[in-house]
């Protein structure tokens, strides 16, 4: 049996409600499934329109076997391309990121506007078309400050994403924000355990201290239910949308992502030590009010964030290989907002940092044991894994909606 039949099969006859047989975690060819699938199909999100501000600022991502370039142009248009020389394939940009007034191939000099169009390749004969070279263009959306991009040559529509997550975003102006800080961190587990923790703070009081200071362990918030008989939650939505901040809970249909604003712990407004605000100056001078919680916000595969009233954090998770993933995590503030004066870097990050830190090491673990032979998929908790559950019933359809897709396209060409 070929192993998409394999996959389908498992997938199919999964014990709902239980996590996934052991391929899925540690597997390099279910890995390769899972890029092709999805992560070379999908919407990704990749970092923010803020940390390309000006024309010919760049930076780079590695997405699976992808190298990719997203590039701001001069008409202030954020562009994504493959980076890979139309010449004989060597990366254009080779740094993290850069400013340039075009992109110049280092190996000979091949020079490409920041449209992508090819404007100079030295001595390559007449009749030489330089509109055929351009570098490839892949797919790019910005949305609330957040740069998503699709591999796919045929992308699904992104409309469906932003009439959702647009409105939520939009009073925090994170497009005009400034990056305080940003790191990455590799957790030596598979993509999807480090969603599965992610997903569920059934671990929270028991590993994170620093952040059950602020944050409520209960799965209304973490969890897909909604939260709307939750006196405290709904009175939460109430005074916010009052003040023009969209909050209830939404979830897309095809449960990819979801948006909802919910209260931090008692009068925290930040994730402090002390739950007081890390940055002095509001993120946004679009809200009106204080005490406005957490937006939450998840898109499947790439994403989780959290937008506070003095700051913002997002998460960007990419797999590196089956059992390597690398999580970006980055805080934004005001754009005006002064290091040193209004915050600084360590208490700014502290709580994440150490909750990062933690669940590294859980999602480390949690890969360790699922290598064992004796590893079988063991039942979630329904009443604090329901996310867990989601993210897996997600992905579960996902793989099977495609894969079964892909096998009636095969066998309609056959
Ligand atoms: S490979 Fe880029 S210029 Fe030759
Ligand atoms: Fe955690």
């Amino acid at each position: 049996m070929d192993l998409q039949s394999t996959v389908l099969r498992q997938l199919k006859n999964r014990r709902e409600g239980f996590s996934l047989e052991q391929p899925f975690y540690i597997d390099q060819d279910y890995f390769k499934l899972d890029m092709e699938t999805i992560w070379y199909r999908d919407w990704l999100f990749i970092g923010h329109d803020c940390e390309i501000p000006k024309a010919g600022n760049y930076f780079t991502v590695q997405i699976g076997d992808y190298p990719v370039v997203v590039v701001r142009g001069k008409d202030g248009v954020i562009r994504a391309f493959h980076n890979t020389c139309r010449h004989r394939g060597h990366r254009v940009c080779t740094k993290e990121s850069g400013a340039s007034a075009k992109l110049v191939c280092p190996y000979h000099q091949w020079t490409y506007d920041l449209d992508g169009s090819l404007v100079f390749a030295r001595q390559m004969g007449e009749d030489f078309d330089k509109a055929q070279f351009g570098m490839k263009h892949v797919a790019c959306e910005s949305v609330g400050g957040y740069i998503f991009v699709c591999l796919a040559e045929e992308p699904s529509d992104f409309a469906p994403v932003r009439a959702t997550i647009e409105p939520y975003m939009k009073p925090h102006r994170l497009w005009e924000a400034k990056v305080a800080h940003k790191n990455t961190i590799i957790e030596k587990g598979n993509w999807k355990l480090v969603w599965e923790n992610n997903r569920e703070c059934y671990h929270c009081a028991g590993n994170h201290p620093e952040l059950c200071r602020t944050y409520p362990e209960a799965p209304t918030a973490t969890g897909v239910q909604g939260a709307k008989d939750d006196p405290f939650i709904s009175e939460h939505w109430a005074r916010c949308e009052g003040a023009g901040l969209p909050s209830e809970f939404t979830m897309d249909p095809s449960g990819q992502f979801r948006v909802a604003r919910m209260p931090l712990i008692q009068d925290a407004e930040s994730y402090t030590m002390d739950g007081k605000r890390a940055v002095k100056r509001p993120l946004s001078d679009d809200v009106p009010i204080s005490h406005i919680g957490t937006m939450l916000l998840f898109h499947y595969p790439t994403t989780w964030n959290h937008m506070l009233g003095d700051h913002a954090i997002s998460f960007r998770v990419l797999p590196i290989s089956a059992e390597e993933t690398a999580v970006t995590t980055t805080w934004l503030v005001h754009k005006d907002a002064v290091e040193g004066v209004d915050y600084n870097v360590e208490d700014l990050t502290h709580v994440w940092n150490m909750t990062n830190d933690q669940d590294r090491a859980i999602v480390e673990e949690n890969a360790f044991g699922i290598r064992s032979p004796a590893y079988e998929p063991g039942p979630y908790s329904a009443d604090h894994e329901g996310g867990v559950m989601q993210f897996v019933e997600w992905y579960s359809n996902f793989m099977i909606n495609r894969l079964q897709g892909d096998k009636a396209r095969l066998s309609a060409v056959a």
